[in-house]
């Protein structure tokens, strides 16, 4: 596979690895420590920047080694066709920073060990990092599974099937086994689209036999009838065109008397709300241990990509499909959980 690993983007080092090479291909300043942050599977097929990238890291490895061979290396354009005209690969760094920057397209730091790019978040190859992002940019996050936990008292019966869907690394659904030890014949079922998410959570839930993953999206798949259906900051990444569909879907899988719980960024009311809210939730990051810098970037990064709806929104999202009993279980700032009981 070609692979770039590189540090923060800004100063980063390219190392290209190659399956035909026996080392890394080293194309900058050998790297003290070098991270694996961007590689062409990294941006799945559906990713717009898959094909340019992919082009990107044959052009630094044909002129990687033009220039071990002393061969002159080739303008850009010859190998990047959105490449701009004049862009001549003098260093392997500065062709990736200048081409990428030319297009928007820089990777910015979001967190410690994941950058990304504006309007283009994507939760492909994050699972390392993903549980402590995820902890320290939801207020409540560990308490919301905490709470659906003890709910989960009132709707599971000993061989009730149970669906996650964009589990991630599966915490909620080894949160929800170990409260019910007992239960022998439960079946808790994780889905997400992302691979390495599905990876990492085979690998957390390989001592309990009742977890089992699927990786699909979850609008492809057919759902069995379940007691208990769980979307956790899933549904505010799904385009407002699907969300009906998903929502009318979970609802005709829950048995009667079967639970939703749906937990969500959400927008306030107003813009004086709107406007309190955001703040307040930057002081929370920051409290949490953001830079400044950090959360601009993941600001700009999930623009297009994460859109909440208004708590009213989400409610009327759930009666539309059919739920009638609804209720807040959970509420701080701008993240919110819903249980919609069928
Ligand atoms: C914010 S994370 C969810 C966090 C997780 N539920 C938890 O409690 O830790 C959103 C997840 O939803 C997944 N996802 C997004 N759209 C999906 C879809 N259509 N089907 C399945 N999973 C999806 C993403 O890959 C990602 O892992």
């Amino acid at each position: 596979m070609l692979q770039v690993g590189a540090q923060p983007v800004g100063n980063a080092r390219i190392v290209f690895h190659h399956k035909d090479s026996h080392g890394p291909i080293v194309a900058a300043p050998p790297p003290a420590k070098v991270k694996p942050l961007l590689s062409a599977q990294a941006y799945g097929a559906e990713h717009p920047g898959a094909k340019s990238f992919i082009r990107l890291a044959r052009h630094f490895l044909r002129n990687t080694l033009a220039r071990k061979a002393r061969r002159p290396c080739v303008p850009a354009g010859e190998c990047i066709d959105q490449a701009p005209p004049d862009t001549h690969c003098h260093g392997a760094l500065d062709c990736f920073n200048s081409f990428l920057t030319s297009r928007g397209q820089r990777m910015k730091a979001v967190d410690e060990n994941i950058n990304q790019h504006n309007a283009g978040w994507s939760f492909h190859n994050i699972s390392e990092s993903f549980d402590s992002h995820i902890q320290k940019s939801i207020p409540l996050y560990a308490h919301g599974h905490d709470l659906i936990r003890r709910y989960s008292d009132f709707f599971l019966k000993p061989d009730s099937i149970i669906y996650d869907i964009g589990c991630s690394t599966g915490q909620m659904l080894l949160k929800l086994a170990e409260q019910h030890p007992q239960k022998d014949a439960l079946k808790l079922i994780g889905i997400d689209t992302v691979p390495d998410m599905i990876g990492k959570a085979i690998n957390n839930a390989a001592h309990d036999s009742r977890i089992s993953f699927i990786n699909a999206n979850v609008l492809d798949i057919e759902l069995q009838p379940c007691d208990m259906v769980i979307a956790n900051y899933t549904i505010q990444f799904m385009p407002p065109r699907i969300r009906q569909a998903l929502v009318e879907k979970i609802y005709q899988t829950l048995n009667w008397g079967g639970a939703f719980f749906m937990f969500e960024k959400v927008r306030a009311p107003d813009g004086r709300f709107q406007d309190y809210a955001n703040q307040v939730y930057i002081d929370f990051k920051i409290d949490n241990g953001f830079s400044e810098a950090e959360i601009i970037n993941k600001s700009r990064s999930i623009k297009g990509v994460m859109e909440p709806f208004s708590t009213q929104g989400n409610i009327d999202l759930l009666r539309r499909a059919g739920f009638q009993d609804i209720m807040t279980i959970q509420k701080m700032i701008c993240f919110e959980g819903f249980l919609a009981i069928k």
